[in-house]
């Protein structure tokens, strides 16, 4: 076959070209897709759609999943942050997997999780362990209705991240604050922003065009669906959040899972709960 240097360069162009053109309808694709249905589901709809998830997948339940520890990145942070603490509140537990390695470390863990089906699978591991601590239940969306006061939270792995809307993560996070003394840390870990921004921005416009049709509560750039609702953060929109909450961001690391330590700042915003 004729491969003549002009042939050769009008090929590689296509080849570059079609390859954008690949990627831009993709992220448009994707993007529609995720505001068409940000936009027509309530609230409710996506906590259903999370629970279903989160009972359909049975890592989450395995004991294998939940006597693997801590992962690296808490580890680290646990053991710097959290040394000399003693009562600790951990919302997000699933079905346990952070709560024995903290019990482990000689913390007294207040733990709560929303979905009953992960409580109960992490409730069974933990009798069968003795009874140092069961997981409680907790609404989705809001911090538990708290008895206690404690030396530091941990909100579990990923949690955040399903926190619809930044008011209710904010009032969350008030809440939080209002449960534990000036300095005291908090662990938590999400989902950050990276590479093209183009679906996210196209899921917003379009996402809020229809709720502002249907008059719910409007979706925030890094609101995305895949399938099910996940918001993602910079490291300015997580200090911002933390900030208004009371809370100072004291560390940030997107190399590992991102994650972050805030302490608590001055006094307590508001007594919440
Ligand atoms: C990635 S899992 C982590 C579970 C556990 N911490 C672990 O490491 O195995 C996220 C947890 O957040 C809970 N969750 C999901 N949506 C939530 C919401 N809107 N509010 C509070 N918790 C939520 C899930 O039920 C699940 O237990």
């Amino acid at each position: 076959m004729d491969d003549s240097p002009s042939r050769r360069s009008i090929l590689l162009g296509l080849h570059s070209l079609s390859w954008r053109l690949l990627e831009a309808l993709d992220s448009a694709a994707r993007g529609l897709w995720a505001g068409l249905w940000l936009g027509l589901l309530s609230r409710e709809h996506l906590h259903r759609i999370d629970q279903l998830s989160y009972g359909a997948s049975k890592s989450y339940q395995d004991a294998d999943h939940n006597l693997s520890g801590l992962f690296g990145w808490e580890t680290e942070a646990v053991d710097h942050y959290f040394q000399g603490r003693r009562r600790l509140l951990l919302l997000g537990a699933g079905a346990g997997r952070e709560v024995i390695p903290l019990l482990d470390r000689g913390f007294d863990v207040d733990a709560f999780e929303c979905h009953e089906g992960l409580r109960q699978a992490g409730n069974d591991l933990l009798a069968r362990q003795g009874p140092r601590c069961s997981i409680q239940t907790m609404e989705r969306d809001r911090c538990p209705k708290l008895e206690d006061r404690y030396d530091g939270v941990v909100i579990g792995w990923g949690m955040l991240t399903l926190v619809q809307g930044r008011q209710t993560r904010s009032q969350m996070l008030r809440d939080l604050r209002s449960a534990v003394p000036t300095g005291a840390p908090m662990l938590m870990s999400f989902y950050v922003l990276g590479g093209p921004q183009r679906r996210y921005r196209i899921a917003v416009r379009f996402g809020n065009v229809i709720r502002r049709v249907l008059g719910n509560e409007r979706l925030e750039f890094g609101d995305d669906l895949s399938p099910g609702f996940a918001h993602f953060f910079t490291r300015e929109t997580i200090e911002e959040e933390l900030r208004e909450a009371g809370w100072r961001l004291e560390f940030f690391d997107r190399r590992t899972y991102p994650h972050a330590v805030a302490l608590a700042d001055g006094d307590s915003v508001t007594l919440g709960n």
